[in-house]
């Protein structure tokens, strides 16, 4: 008799996510689904404006402008029901779920050091001794591929090169041990060389530590090497959810048509670029629609 093992319970759930904002008149997330297991690496996919950073800012508590709101049939994660948290207006942190925002330079702080940041993030470990903080931070900018740790401790964020602040980001995301990893375009802002290597990083810190990933790209075929599944977002819905080794076989005509726009040697055309029609991707105000 072959006995199967038990499906993992997910990590994340989550169910009918809608986010509006300005007192509903704009509707960023329509209808968001997703089941993440432990350790599993999901990407977000979708074009400018279509909802994935507003998505996965709401699941993790940054969505706290007045006037908007955030409303899930279900939103667990780690075994805690989210739908219940209080909505304050400085977001609270999540113990285990760790964000790195889109644009590096505006998270960091440009006033303090590296290591004085690195050393803040590793206080909220208290199995981190007081003493230890430094030698740990220094550690982890070592395990993120930053050779010349001591000095970059000392140095302030605007010192850096984006690829260097990047790297920092993550190590700040990571030395918490989180169990999951939020990274909003972590390349978006890298050559084409920097962002494989990061997203190799990604990848390889976040297994060591056996942590799941949700990572937000609009770099489809990126993403299709790294991610175990591909969320595809349309004007703030999911529209298609799919391994990402099968998507040749996509079936929604959205998904094949942004895997279709990604210019590869095979279908470069300078004179004809693939690009997707109808209506663009982002949410706009009631208000604001022409009668
Ligand atoms: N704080 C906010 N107030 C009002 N509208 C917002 C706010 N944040 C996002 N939106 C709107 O919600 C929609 C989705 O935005 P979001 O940033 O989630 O898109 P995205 O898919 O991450 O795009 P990009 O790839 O450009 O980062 C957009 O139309 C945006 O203008
Ligand atoms: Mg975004």
């Amino acid at each position: 008799m072959t006995i199967h093992p038990a499906t993992p319970a997910p990590l994340l759930s989550v169910r009918d996510l809608r986010v509006t904002f300005h007192d509903g008149d704009v509707t960023a997330v329509n209808r968001f689904d997703l089941d993440l297991a432990p350790g599993e690496r999901v990407a977000v996919v979708g074009e400018s404006g279509s909802g994935k950073s507003t998505s996965c800012s709401a699941i993790a508590g940054f969505v706290t402008d007045p006037g908007s709101s955030v409303d899930a049939s279900v939103l667990r994660f780690d075994d805690a029901d989210l739908t219940r948290r209080r909505r304050t207006r400085m977001p609270r942190r999540i113990p285990e779920m760790s964000m790195m925002f889109q644009d590096a330079m505006t998270s960091l702080d440009a006033v303090w050091t590296v290591g004085s940041q690195l050393c803040d993030a590793l206080a909220a470990d208290p199995e981190v001794p007081r003493r230890e903080r430094r030698a740990r931070a220094a550690g982890w900018l070592e395990r993120v591929g930053i050779p010349d740790a001591e000095r970059v401790l000392r140095a302030r964020p605007y010192e850096l090169s984006g690829g260097m602040r990047q790297r920092v980001m993550l190590a700040i995301a990571l030395c918490s041990r989180p169990k999951l990893l939020i990274a909003d375009e972590p390349t978006s802002a890298l050559d084409a060389t920097l962002s494989v290597e990061m997203m190799r990083l990604m990848v390889e810190l976040t297994e060591t530590a056996g942590a799941a990933l949700l990572i937000v790209s609009h770099d489809i075929r990126l993403c299709e090497a790294f991610a175990d599944r591909l969320v595809v977002m349309y004007r703030g819905e999911v529209v298609e959810t799919i391994a990402a080794r099968n998507l040749p076989l996509a079936q929604h005509p959205y998904t094949r048509a942004l895997a279709d726009c990604v210019p590869t040697l095979g279908n470069y055309d300078a004179d004809w670029l693939p690009t997707i029609d109808g209506p663009r991707p982002v949410a706009e105000p009631v208000h604001a629609k022409v009668a």
